[in-house]
């Protein structure tokens, strides 16, 4: 099982915060709004843009999201989420969302696009 992995967004600004843990009566606030926890996958946008993919590679998987990588419309980045550990790799626009993360049967690959939000996938 993987900890849970928790990032709220100000719908005012954008501004992204990840939280380590948090509680059920958390109320953090920016712009002098509560922050809204995202969910993954809950946007309407196509599905395959914005999913992580993966292929393994020994004991690395090469992680990517097939996504265009425009100036106001791109992957931030791609997260892989363990038991014990997390792997960030940020991302700006032109580039490739592409990322190498060690293999972690069980983890969970998330991305997050500016425009459409948290997606995720499992790693089997
Ligand atoms: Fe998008």
């Amino acid at each position: 099982m993987n900890k849970n992995f928790i990032v709220k967004r100000c719908a005012s600004c954008g501004a992204i915060i990840k939280l380590l843990s948090d509680c059920d009566n958390s109320s953090i606030k920016c712009c002098d709004k509560e922050m809204e926890t995202l969910v993954p996958n809950s946007t309407s946008a196509v599905v395959e843009k914005h999913v992580p993919n993966y292929e393994v590679d020994g004991n690395f998987i090469s992680a990517n999201v097939a996504h265009v990588m425009e100036d106001d419309h791109f992957i931030e980045w791609i997260c892989l989420v363990s038991e014990d550990k997390e792997y960030f790799a940020y991302f700006v626009p032109g580039s490739d969302a592409v990322a190498k993360f060690p293999y972690v049967p069980g983890s969970t690959l998330y991305s997050y696009c500016n425009k459409h939000g948290l997606w995720k996938t499992d790693v089997v």
